[in-house]
């Protein structure tokens, strides 16, 4: 099939240029000023092509919680907000710490229909595994309790597992972060640290440069601590717990005002590399017992939140692409995505600036069916989400077309 998105402007190497994109065999073959014959148009007049977003820190429960969501549902809520990669964390049930449960989860995803990559997981004996595990962004590591019981604390298990992968996802919070870099300056790898959600976290995160570090270009470069943060430290804070409950309960917790500012300056000095929903379903049901589960889904309202603060000049275009884009690719060198560039897959979010619309629990695509921003009214919402070539969200409509595992770089 070709595909022809023509009248739009498309942003490329930070800038906005009236062309049009010509897509065959799943790939963007063209960019071009030229009119292109293709199978079918898309008319992106007074709309904004960006690549697909990915999201590189999603729960999608499967196996084990298919009640809260699945990699259908979950892949449905993430084409309507634009994202078209995903990679699934490993605190499912059972975890993914051995090959075979990482075999399962790669076809229970094939359900999915935005592409997909998979964190493994460790446990205190499961270096045998992690060493077999092949195709995975990254080695997750849990240094504090969160939802799924693999908590580390042994310091000998820590450092080995530190070593067992170019890139070492880690929930840590407050002074596990210093822990958690302490520990990857030894392994010479990457840190890549998950939901950062204060001032003090963002501040003992703050650059640090690993010598010998293992990266693309071998074993004598520099390697890096990265720095995730998501939608709900920089849009809610503590106080929204007033009102709404353990529907925003999360771990780690939201902060306060200051904190939240403090991520927000880490938005525009680069402290902050990406920025991650952390997508972590739950029943209303569950939400609403005395001992509730944290996380809160945001597959379907992160790119609305980030266009609706660009419309408020909070944010700019360029960086919504950086931290949503082009850096998940590049952290966790995933093949081919994060950019529109001739050759690379067809993965696309065409957004309008201008839609106005409110977050809408019953309209929400997610199976746990709430969000902690109902009722709030957002201007900029994507319109259409391409994945692999394919329309899989068309202004509202989902059409189930399987997509993908992500490929990842040396
Ligand atoms: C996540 C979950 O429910 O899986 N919960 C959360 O509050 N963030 C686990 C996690 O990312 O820590
Ligand atoms: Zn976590
Ligand atoms: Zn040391
Ligand atoms: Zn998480």
């Amino acid at each position: 099939m070709s595909l022809l998105i023509k009248n739009g402007k498309i942003y490329q190497n930070g800038a906005l240029a009236r062309k049009n994109i010509f897509i065959k065999n799943h790939k963007i073959d063209k960019i071009t000023s030229q009119d292109l014959k293709a199978e079918k148009t898309i008319d992106a007049k007074n709309k904004i092509v960006i690549p697909g977003l990915i999201d590189s820190h999603v729960h999608f429960r499967e196996p084990g919680a298919t009640h809260k969501e699945d990699f259908l549902t979950g892949s449905m809520a993430a084409a309507a907000g634009g994202i078209t990669t995903v990679l699934d964390m490993p605190n499912t049930n059972p975890a993914t710490t051995n090959l075979q449960r990482l075999e399962e989860k790669r076809r229970l995803a094939k359900k999915s229909i935005v592409n997909y990559g998979f964190h493994f997981g460790s446990t205190n004996d499961n270096m045998p595994e992690i060493e077999k595990a092949k195709n995975v962004a990254s080695v997750k590591v849990y240094m504090d309790f969160t939802t799924g019981d693999l908590k580390l604390d042994k310091l000998d298990v820590l450092k080995k597992i530190f070593t067992s992968n170019k890139t070492i996802s880690v929930h840590g919070e407050n002074e596990n972060i210093l822990e958690a870099i302490e520990l990857i300056q030894h392994a010479h790898n990457h840190l890549y640290l998950c939901h950062v959600s204060s001032k003090e976290e963002l501040h003992y995160a703050k650059r640090h440069k690993i010598k010998n570090a293992r990266t693309k270009s071998g074993t004598n470069s520099v390697g890096r601590v990265f720095v995730e943060t998501c939608p709900h430290y920089l849009f809610l804070t503590a106080k929204d717990i007033n009102k709404l409950g353990s529907f925003a309960e999360m771990k780690p917790g939201l902060k306060t005002k200051q904190d939240q500012k403090a991520l927000w300056q880490g938005l525009y000095n680069g402290r902050i590399d990406t920025i991650a929903t952390d997508h972590a379903p739950h029943t209303k049901e569950e939400k609403m017992q005395e001992n509730y589960p944290y996380g809160v889904p945001g597959c379907e309202t992160m790119l609305p939140l980030l266009l609706n603060a660009m419309n408020e000049k909070k944010i700019t275009l360029k960086k919504i692409v950086q931290l949503c884009c082009e850096n998940p690719a590049e952290i966790f060198r995933i093949k081919n995505k994060g950019r529109i560039k001739e050759g690379y897959d067809a993965d696309l979010a065409i957004i309008d600036l201008n839609l106005e619309k409110e977050v809408k629990n019953d309209e929400l695509l997610t199976k746990c069916k709430w969000s902690p921003f109902d009722g709030w009214k957002l201007k900029g919402w994507p319109a259409m989400t391409i994945v692999n070539g394919n329309i899989v969200f068309d202004n509202g409509k989902v059409n189930n077309i399987k997509a993908k595992e992500v490929a990842y770089d040396e």
